[in-house]
């Protein structure tokens, strides 16, 4: 049975934070202003470097909020430092390989640094994002390398992150209930305790597989129901009604509906990775999971459908896709940031030089972006760079765009995001 519980607040202890990025950045500083001792340990260097001069590089965490009030916050590239942790929380990235397998090669060199600095009786969390099964895999190494028992000699538990970046909900650390399971009852409580300190509601479950499971399942159930929008969207523009009418409409029913909407393909580190984690698993379990399969196919292939709809819609116009300015609106996944890890747009950039096309981006955020080995030239949002362009793609709707719509003056818009009525050179997929 899962319940909600309000936990109270634990004295200081020692934390060592594994990974400086989008969730463990954020959680070492709640965790230092909940009043523990916190290591931040990383092995990027310009990170550790921005941190000592008090610089953030994430678009959620402002240079004034690296001042801690309350417990402490050092930073460091020696792994020694985690000798005098009494609770470690994993944060490094877990992507999928090429093949669409977990690469799980960071989240094992953390366990290798484990091998040799983790202390009897400390607590490990595992915060990154890992197939399921995997926390307690990689707990039994560990315990047999350092001659303990996981559970008994050092305690392991999966608390996984719901972390949205830039999201203008409110959403944070503090509020976002903190999922927690353990790998036995002792080990849960730990932390649930630490995790309690800075989060208002922790959820205990009763393993690390549901937690692990829970979190790859939040993710997946956003992929199949974004994966049915583009599947709908295809239907709506054949019958000549609008998906987004049919979603707002559909929205107005208060309970047991959740609003997905088909945008230009989904990017970041969580939604088109996590079913692949769940899919990983199923084959090593020979479950099969075809509607999964389907949507990661479908979700795969959106960023090609925006290619394709762009280069139909610039032979309408007599035009030829190989010859064109293509304005790209839109690098990073999603507004607000500056993360372009499978980001749609940088696919669909990808595919439009392979086609011929001469490409630009716009992004507040994306001060350089590279594709494919090279460089792409970047543009302001200003009227002269629209038209400079034959065809501008709203790929990502970012404020600073959305506030400004220039791309009417445009002769060619493709807006991936309906941000704009369709009629006059505006198209949307
Ligand atoms: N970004 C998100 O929105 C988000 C949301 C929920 C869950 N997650 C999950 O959280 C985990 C971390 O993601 P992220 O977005 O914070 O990644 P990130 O790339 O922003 O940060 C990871 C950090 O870990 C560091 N690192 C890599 N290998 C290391 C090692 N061996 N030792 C020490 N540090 C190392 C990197 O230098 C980097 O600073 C992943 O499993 C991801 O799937 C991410």
């Amino acid at each position: 049975m899962i319940s909600d519980v309000t936990i109270a607040r634990p004295g200081p202890t020692r934390v060592a934070v594994i990974g400086l990025g989008y969730t463990g950045l954020p959680l070492a500083l709640g965790l230092a202003n909940a009043g523990h001792h916190v290591t931040g340990y990383d092995i990027d260097e310009s990170k550790l470097a921005a941190l000592r001069s008090g610089r953030s590089y994430l678009t959620d965490v402002r240079d004034e909020d690296l001042a801690v009030t309350s417990g402490t916050l050092r930073v460091t590239g020696d792994s020694s430092a985690l000798e005098h942790a009494e609770a470690v929380v994993v944060c490094v990235p877990t992507p999928t390989a090429t093949d669409g397998k977990p690469d799980l090669r960071a989240f094992d060199s953390v366990f290798e640094v484990l091998a040799a600095h983790l202390q009897p009786g400390a607590l490990l969390v595992v915060q990154s994002t890992v197939p399921p099964g995997t926390t307690a895999r990689a707990a039994a190494l560990l315990g047999e390398r350092l001659g303990l028992t996981p559970g008994e000699g050092f305690l392991v538990a999966n608390a996984p992150e719901r972390i949205n970046p830039a999201n203008a909900e409110g959403w944070n650390l503090e509020n976002t209930p903190k999922i927690v399971g353990g790998i036995n009852a002792e080990s849960g409580e730990r932390a649930r305790q630490l995790l309690g300190s800075v989060c208002r509601v922790v959820v205990p479950v009763d393993s690390l597989e549901v937690a692990e499971t829970a979190k790859v399942f939040e993710n997946t159930f956003r992929l199949v129901n974004i994966a049915l929008t583009y599947e709908l969207e295809a239907l709506c523009n054949s019958i000549g009604v609008s998906v987004h009418d049919v979603i707002d409409a559909a929205a107005t029913k208060p309970y047991g509906f959740l609003a997905h909407r088909p945008g230009p393909g989904i990017g970041g580190e969580c939604i088109p990775v996590d079913p692949r984690f769940l899919r990983s698993v199923a084959a090593e379990s020979n479950v099969s999971m075809p509607l999964v399969e389907e949507a990661i196919r479908r979700a795969d292939r959106r960023p090609l459908e925006v290619v394709d709809r762009l280069a139909e819609l610039l032979s309408d116009a007599d035009q030829e896709l190989a010859t064109a300015r293509v304005l790209v609106v839109g690098a990073a996944y999603k507004p607000g940031v500056s993360d372009v890890r499978n980001s749609p747009s940088v696919e669909v950039i990808a595919e439009l030089q392979r086609r011929g096309a001469k490409v630009s981006y716009v992004d507040p955020h994306v001060e350089v972006l590279s594709v494919d080995g090279a460089q792409v030239a970047r543009a302001e949002w200003n009227r002269s760079a629209v038209l400079e362009h034959d065809c501008v793609v709203l790929m990502t709707p970012e404020r600073q765009v959305v506030d400004r719509p220039l791309w009417y003056a445009a002769p060619l818009v493709l807006d991936a995001w309906n941000l704009a009525a369709a009629g006059d050179g505006i198209h949307h997929l």
